[in-house]
This record gives structure tokens, C-alpha cells and sequence, in this order.
């Protein structure tokens, strides 16, 4: 195989990073989580009272959040200043936070910055909302994952209770709800399906399924 990127984008829970993850391995190269960029930002901002939803306040310590990803046993780790947050940031609290951070232009540019770095040599899947449209325009392959609201609730609702975490229904359900609505609508790269990307309705598709979809997609384009 040549250098190939593959982005996968899409809403929350739509099955993006167990797909990404599973591509990448079968595929031999490197997956790259790029909500978990958004993510540690968030938390940036939680454990030091920085009021995320003020984009000043944001932009005025963009410096002081020094991100790494590191491999370790070919799953992504993600620092923060040095210390690996990659299970502190899997919280919905977070999640929230990293919604809110993204819609900041200044936030974006440093992140998409850093995406773009990751990927310049060498073959990749990257998972995120803009990965087709802004950050690798020039992929091999674009995937914009999909599935109703509710599929996704309940999807996210057996990962946390995998986790031993308790959440209700309703409660991720709104949560996905109000991701989907900032994430689609924000004036800075939206959520959205690249013109030349492929929709997957993952519905009523199994992980296996796709994973042979995509697969088979790429490999067309090789
Ligand atoms: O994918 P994940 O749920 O970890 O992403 C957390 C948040 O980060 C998303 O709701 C979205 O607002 C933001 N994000 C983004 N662009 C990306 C990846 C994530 O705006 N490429």
C-alpha cells in the first residue's frame, strides 16, 4: 500500500472511533483521535476555572495547554502538560466542555495545525467533525458516519455501563441532541458531510460490516 488518509467524520456515537481504531489496525497505521484534542482543551479549562464558554478567556490560555499524543501498545494516549489524561477526559462534563471550546476559531486552528502535522508523513485514519472538510481535504477516502439519535443514545449508554459508569437514557440522549445541534450549526467548520464524502447509515449495519465497507472503498482508490 502507498500512503493513504482516510477521515472519518460524523455525529457523537456514531461508531467513529471503534470503527477508526479497528481500520487502523487491520490497515497497519496510525489512528488519530482528534476529539480527544477538543476534549483535553475542555478539561484545561475545568481543572483550572477558565470559564469555557467565555472565548476570551479561552483564547488567553491556549498557550499554557501543551498537547501530546503518544502511542503506547498501538492505542492513542493523550498528554496534557505532561500528564496522561487520555480516561479524564471520557466524562460527559467534558464533553460538553469540548463541544462548546470547538466552536472558537482560535481553538481550531491550533488543533487542525497540530491534526495536520500528525498526518504529513505517513498513512492515517482520523476521526472527527471536520476531518474531509478542513483538515484533510486531500484525503484518500472521506466516511461520514451516521445513526439516529436514539441508536447513538444507546450506544453510548452500553460503552459507559461496559465502563461500570451509570448514566440514564434520557440524559445522553439530550446530551448527543445538544452535541449534534452546536456541532452542526457553529460558524467555524461545521459538522457536515464532505461534498465528495460517502455516507454510512450505521443503523442497522454491525461493526463488521462497515469496517468491510470502508475497507473495500479504500482500497478501490489505492
Ligand atoms: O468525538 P468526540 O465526542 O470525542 O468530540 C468531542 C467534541 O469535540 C465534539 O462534540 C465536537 O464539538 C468537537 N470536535 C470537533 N472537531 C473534531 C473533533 C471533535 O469540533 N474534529
Amino acid at each position: 500500500l502507498g500512503r493513504f488518509t482516510l477521515a472519518i467524520d460524523g455525529p457523537a456515537g456514531a461508531g467513529k472511533s471503534t470503527i477508526a481504531k479497528c481500520l487502523a489496525q487491520n490497515l497497519r497505521c496510525t489512528y488519530i483521535d482528534t476529539g480527544a484534542m477538543y476534549r483535553t482543551v475542555g478539561l484545561f479549562c475545568i481543572q483550572n476555572n477558565i470559564d469555557y464558554t467565555n472565548e476570551d478567556a479561552v483564547n488567553s490560555v491556549l498557550s499554557q495547554i501543551g498537547i501530546d499524543i503518544i502511542y503506547e501498545d498501538n492505542a492513542q494516549k493523550i498528554y496534557l502538560n505532561g500528564v496522561d489524561v487520555s480516561t479524564a477526559i471520557r466524562t460527559q462534563e467534558v464533553a460538553a466542555a469540548a463541544s462548546k471550546v470547538a466552536t472558537y476559531k482560535e481553538v481550531r486552528e491550533a488543533l487542525v495545525d497540530m491534526q495536520r502535522k500528525l498526518a504529513a508523513t505517513k498513512s492515517v485514519v482520523m476521526d472527527g467533525r471536520d476531518i474531509g472538510t478542513v483538515v484533510l481535504p486531500q484525503a484518500t477516502l472521506k466516511i461520514f458516519l451516521t445513526a439516529s439519535a436514539e441508536e447513538r443514545a444507546n450506544r453510548r449508554l452500553l460503552e459507559y455501563e461496559a465502563k461500570g459508569m451509570e448514566v440514564a437514557y434520557d440524559v445522553l440522549l439530550k446530551e448527543i441532541q445538544e452535541r449534534d445541534d452546536q456541532d452542526a450549526n457553529r460558524e467555524v467548520s461545521p459538522l457536515k458531510k464532505a461534498d465528495d464524502g460517502i455516507e454510512i447509515d450505521t443503523t442497522s449495519l454491525s461493526i463488521e460490516e462497515i469496517i468491510e465497507r470502508i475497507a473495500h472503498l479504500l482500497q478501490e482508490r489505492l
